[in-house]
């Protein structure tokens, strides 16, 4: 080979080498791919360009979830939703559906571990089991317990469980293709948990990638017609116009309570503005910490999603792989096999996500990482929906719009191969 083109040759390796490890920005150039691939726009959440960066990077797979993934033949994908709020299932709905073999999804079934004796919850699981093929009701006295409902695990040993909480309220189209690949192809691995949203110490990471935005919440309830309820997008908020430092009445820090029922939080659109005058000052590098219990900074952790969601920039929330090292990571989308669990239940310990996180990965030297392909966004912990008696996170409009987002762009399209460009 002549030396001029061992030169190219080695400039490329450079180059994807340089991609793969992001420090290239492959968000730009996965633009680019996406502008001359528009095969790969298949994906009714908008998420190409981060599908594509995915394709590019050292990620895993875009929006044809599972095309490139071979599963050995006696291995299933099971959801496992910890069922117990209809008010929250009803927006995951869609977006399990859509990831339904059966919609052009990985998983084989999706199964409901009852944790709630609550009639109308009970009633509207079965209103969606029923009319769905591939849902599945498990409903057992001996999984009322903390943790309980892992009990599953026993009847799955050869399959790969995605566990989901009942408040996920975003999934990636990738997010469990990114998980599933992460497993298999790192048998080493305990557990792979999603990219998440609204999760203590993925907060820490996504403020340190820019990703938190400045919002603070009305104060003064507006005029009805000025509030478009079906509208998930923040270009549509006016402007926040008050004090620099946030609005009277409010602190930062979630000290006081939310202003009114269903209150919208608005951008501040002036620039140069400090993140730290924002709620998102708070949020630390340990779990149990701010970003656990301020339900201001869930409040913006969210608002800042659904802006990035609308300027299609998703993709720079991500990363190729995070680990802990045996910290403590709620587990609100995990991944893990299920042998894995039923070698060790029941568990010693109540608090199953203390076990699967600090205790058992350490015991037998395995870890759990976080993927940083799939974004899946998870609504709130329970400090925060009770924050001054629930006139937290609650009292925010930030579920209507998941609604919202979830109603125009993921239920009308939950088969993955229909046609479904949004414009
Ligand atoms: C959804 O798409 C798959 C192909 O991915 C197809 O086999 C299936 O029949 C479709 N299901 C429905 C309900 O249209
Ligand atoms: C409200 O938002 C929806 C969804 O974005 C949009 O279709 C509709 O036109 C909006 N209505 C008004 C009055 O702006
Ligand atoms: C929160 O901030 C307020 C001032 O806005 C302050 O009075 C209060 O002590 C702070 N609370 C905590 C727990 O830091
Ligand atoms: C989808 O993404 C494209 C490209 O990033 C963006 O221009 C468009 O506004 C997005 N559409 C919606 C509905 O968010």
């Amino acid at each position: 080979m002549p030396t001029s083109r061992l030169v190219f040759v080695y400039l490329g390796i450079v180059f994807l080498f340089l991609i793969s490890w992001q420090i290239i920005d492959a968000g730009s150039i996965s633009q680019a791919w996406a502008d001359f691939q528009p095969s790969l726009y298949n994906s009714a959440t908008n998420s190409t360009s981060a599908d594509a960066s995915c394709e590019r990077g050292n990620f895993a797979t875009g929006s044809n979830a599972g095309s490139d993934i071979s599963l050995p033949p006696d291995m299933k994908i099971i959801g496992l939703v910890f069922y117990g709020r209809r008010q929250y299932v009803q927006i995951l709905d869609c977006y399990l559906k859509r990831n339904l073999k059966s919609n052009g999804g990985l998983f084989d079934e999706v199964i409901f571990a009852v944790k709630t004796d609550i009639e109308e919850d009970v009633k509207f699981l079965d209103s969606i089991v029923d009319t769905t093929p591939g849902y599945v009701k498990y409903e057992r006295e001996s999984i009322k317990g903390y943790g309980g409902s892992w009990e599953v695990a026993l009847e799955h040993k050869n399959d790969i469980l995605i566990k989901i909480d009942d408040d996920v309220v975003f999934i990636e189209d990738n997010a469990v293709s990114a998980i599933v690949k992460r497993l298999l192809e790192n048998p080493d691995y305990f557990a792979v948990s999603a990219n998440v949203i609204n999760n203590p110490l993925l907060s820490y990471v996504h403020r340190g990638l820019g990703m938190y935005e400045p919002f603070f919440p009305e104060m003064e309830k507006p005029e009805p017609e000025q509030v478009n309820s079906s509208s998930w997008r923040v270009s549509e908020l006016p402007s926040y116009d008050g004090p620099r430092d946030g609005p009277k009445g409010f602190s930062i820090n979630g000290s006081t309570p939310a202003p009114y029922k269903g209150h919208r939080w608005l951008p501040v659109r002036e620039r140069p503005f400090d993140i730290f005058k924002t709620p998102a000052r708070d949020i630390g590098s340990e779990p149990g910490k701010p970003a656990l219990t301020s339900w201001a900074i869930a409040a913006q952790t969210h608002y800042s999603f659904f802006q990035h969601l609308e300027q299609g920039d998703t993709h720079q929330y991500k990363f190729n792989t995070w680990d802990y090292h045996y910290h403590r990571l709620s587990i609100n989308f995990l991944g893990i096999r299920g042998r894995d669990v039923a070698e060790c239940y029941p568990f010693p310990v109540g608090d199953d996500e203390a076990y699967l996180t600090l205790r058992r990965p350490r015991e037998i030297g395995r870890h759990l990482v976080v993927d940083g392909g799939g974004l899946v966004a998870h609504y709130a912990f329970g400090p925060q929906y009770h924050a001054h008696g629930g006139k937290g996170i609650l009292w925010t409009d930030i579920l209507d719009r998941y609604q919202a987002y979830a109603d125009e762009m993921v239920c009308p399209f939950a088969n993955r191969s229909a046609k479904s460009v949004v414009t």
